[in-house]
């Protein structure tokens, strides 16, 4: 049974929040005096994008100059796409939700009481509040689950995991839980919140934790709501690079406090990409070390590093406790050794179309954080901007459901008990699911195509058909929801990159090299029946 004592009484909430990030807690926070809240997470609250976030969030504490100049670069990185009004809610509410934070037990650093700034890509100053030198994610985390937990309005449902929607009429109305003991049990609420984060999944090489399924960006799209930008998916350019080892972030706070990045000769490269060095636009510095990784033959790959070995006047392991603690672990010291880098997947621009009230296009249904795609972002994501995102719109998305008053309706009772997968079933999916994130990798990673894409849509509809078989013969289990979520979120975003014919942020066309303002200023939007179309915002 799920453990929630007003779901086993009443099957029905006020608030269902799908996801424990930031956006779900600054929602659920929002929400509860209001209503009951239900936040509902497949794992401990404490696993969520948010906790793995490590340089930061960027905020523009000092006025309103400082507040414009936020703008302005977020702006610049979203590489002409970024729907300004949603930029300009981040950047003057974001001040004050940190604060808030604040207040609210959240411990940035400080030397002297003065908060600690550090600078990454594209940002023009150091703007960059960090927690633990490395730890930003977790310690918002911490203070956020603590100030829910405390808070008797806020319920959690944790390793449970969202397997549907209830929908009528073009109402969302509740969500079907899975529990880990696969009870399936449906729960009415007045209003859903998808806060259920991103996708890195969707690609082999991800610095995202196996959470990030983009449960909710399918969820929403199978319920018939329209997806937005999921070609725009950034890669973060310094993942860890060895073989056996996961693709563990390395800061671009590491580039901020100095970090350059040699190729395999030594060379400084990206002298030669852009004028802003390692500091420039994620996506530039991303592409540039794709490039000079590549070898002469096909398949030759060439090392490129994080080199900090010149950084003098600082303790990197005091600085970077967490990323020097990894790299312990594999016989590396920033100070002393060439660090290997490759990019990974990271972060997803596009999302559930949502207004800046967090509605999508269904009613009761709202999104918020990197689920949503309000085109705050643009075409790639200004660095440290995801934690302010989540604040800023997981309140304003609360806001809106509380100011929308839907009514509760009703929905059928549903209590099954599902069949676990038997071993070598599960083995037959986690196969599936390793062909479907090695075929998005090669086919709709940093250099895509025509021919790339179209190779990937015919691998991903082979993965889709197995993966429904699978359904059909039995249970759901959480597995088989993250694969169906999985396929769902890589056909919306081969479809997307196929239909935008330039190249733009973090999505770049070989077939296509240039961007083209005339034809595609314009964001991509999957309707619920899976057609793609470009609209000005
Ligand atoms: C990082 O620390 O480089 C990640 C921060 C972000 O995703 O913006």
């Amino acid at each position: 049974m799920i453990a929630s004592k007003v779901m086993a009484q009443a099957g029905q909430v006020d608030f269902l929040v799908m996801g424990a990030g930031v956006a779900g807690l600054r929602a659920a926070v929002e929400l509860a005096d209001h209503g009951e809240v239900l936040v509902v997470t497949k794992e401990s609250v404490a696993e969520s994008n948010t906790h793995y976030a490590q340089g930061g969030i960027a905020v523009a504490m000092e006025g309103r100059q400082d507040v414009a100049l936020h703008l302005e670069d977020t702006i610049n990185a979203g590489d002409g796409l970024v729907y300004g009004p949603a930029a300009e809610a981040l950047v003057a509410e974001g001040p004050p939700r940190v604060a808030e934070l604040m207040e609210w037990g959240a411990q940035f650093d400080r030397e002297g009481g003065r908060l600690l700034r550090t600078r990454e890509g594209a940002h023009s100053l150091p703007r960059i509040l960090h927690a633990n030198g490395d730890a930003t994610g977790a310690e918002i985390s911490r203070a956020l689950v603590a100030f829910a937990r405390a808070h008797k309005g806020i319920q959690f449902a944790e390793w449970t995991t969202v397997t549907g929607f209830a929908v009528a009429d073009g109402r969302v109305m509740g969500a079907d839980l899975l529990d880990r003991d696969g009870t399936q049990q449906r729960i009415g609420a007045r209003a859903v919140l998808i806060a259920a984060g991103g996708a890195g999944q969707v690609y082999s090489d991800t610095t995202n934790p196996t959470v990030a399924t983009g449960d909710g960006i399918a969820l929403a799209a199978q319920a018939g709501a329209e997806l937005a930008d999921m070609e725009f998916y950034q890669f973060h350019p310094t993942a860890l690079s060895l073989p056996g080892a996961p693709r563990f972030l390395l800061s671009e706070a590491l580039r901020g406090e100095g970090a350059f990045l040699r190729n395999e000769a030594g060379e400084r490269f990206m002298e030669r990409y852009h004028a802003l060095l390692e500091l420039a636009p994620r996506d530039v510095v991303a592409r540039a070390i794709t490039r000079e990784g590549m070898g002469t033959r096909p398949g030759e790959a060439r090392p490129v590093f994080l080199d900090m070995r010149h950084v003098r006047g600082m303790d990197l392991r005091q600085r970077f406790p967490g990323i020097s603690a990894v790299l312990a672990r594999y016989g590396l010291d920033l100070q002393r050794d060439l660090i290997p880098v490759r990019p990974a997947a990271h972060y997803l621009m596009g999302g559930v179309r949502s207004d800046l009230g967090g509605r999508t296009s269904l009613r009761g249904l709202y999104a918020a954080g990197e689920a949503a795609c309000t085109g705050v972002h643009g075409a790639n994501r200004l660095a440290s901007n995801s934690l302010l995102e989540g604040l800023v719109f997981g309140a304003r998305a609360a806001q809106s459901m509380l100011a929308d008053a839907l009514p509760v309706v009703a929905v059928d009772a549903l209590q099954v008990a599902m069949e676990p997968f038997a071993a070598d079933e599960q083995a037959r999916l986690e196969q599936i699911l390793e062909r479907l994130q090695h075929a998005m990798w090669s086919y709709a990673g940093l250099l895509r195509e025509d021919s790339t894409l179209r190779g990937g849509l015919c691998e991903q509809a082979a993965c889709a058909a197995e993966v429904a078989g699978m359904r059909r013969q039995g249970s759901v289990t959480r597995r088989l929801a993250e694969a169906d979520a999985l396929c769902r979120v890589a056909r919306a975003i081969l479809q997307a990159a196929l239909a935008r014919t330039e190249s733009r942020g973090g999505h770049f066309r070989m077939d296509w090299p240039d961007r083209d303002d005339a034809r595609f200023r314009k964001h991509s939007v999957i309707s619920g029946d899976g057609l793609v179309t470009f609209e000005e915002w």
